[in-house]
């Protein structure tokens, strides 16, 4: 048995310490916006916080997290709309398929807890994770916007 904390509150989990973490958040505790995408740690679809820190969850083995405090895009906000950079992303319409945008989210509100003002050179060494829809412009702008009212929850 396995005991993580996810987004405050602490579940167990009966499975191998190898299976990924997404594979957990996904399938064991029914979260189901963070996405599979590549597998491979290279989209970025799966991304949550681990200690804050924005972390691709295919490629985490779950025995390998220990006490670190996982959020996940549910665990964001309280009422998953008022973190400002979900707020910013509504203003700028940011997604289009959408598939991509739970770890684009999670991978913005990390860049601003360690960089509450970044350039477009930070947002692009940052936020590496892949749209397929294109959206990058307007992610750009909508971390800007969260930034200017303080980026954080
Ligand atoms: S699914 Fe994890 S980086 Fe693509
Ligand atoms: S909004 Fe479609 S992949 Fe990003």
């Amino acid at each position: 048995m396995i005991t993580l904390t996810v987004n405050g509150t602490s579940r167990n989990v009966d499975v191998d310490p190898d299976t990924p973490l997404l594979w957990v958040i996904r399938e064991w505790l029914g979260m189901t916006g963070t996405k599979y995408g590549c597998g491979i740690a290279q989209c970025g679809a799966c991304t949550v916080h681990i200690d804050g820190v924005a972390t691709r969850s295919c490629q985490v083995p779950v025995g390998t997290v220990g006490e670190a405090k996982i959020t996940t895009i549910e665990g964001l906000s309280p009422d998953g709309l008022s973190h400002p950079v979900q707020i910013a992303w509504l203003q700028h319409d940011v997604p289009q398929c959408g598939y991509c945008q739970s770890g684009q989210i999670m991978a913005a509100a990390a860049l601003l807890m360690q960089t509450p003002k970044p350039t477009d050179a930070d947002i692009d060494a940052a936020i590496t994770n892949i749209c397929r829809c294109g959206t990058y412009q307007r992610i750009r702008e909508a971390i800007h916007t969260a930034a200017s009212v303080g980026g954080k929850a």
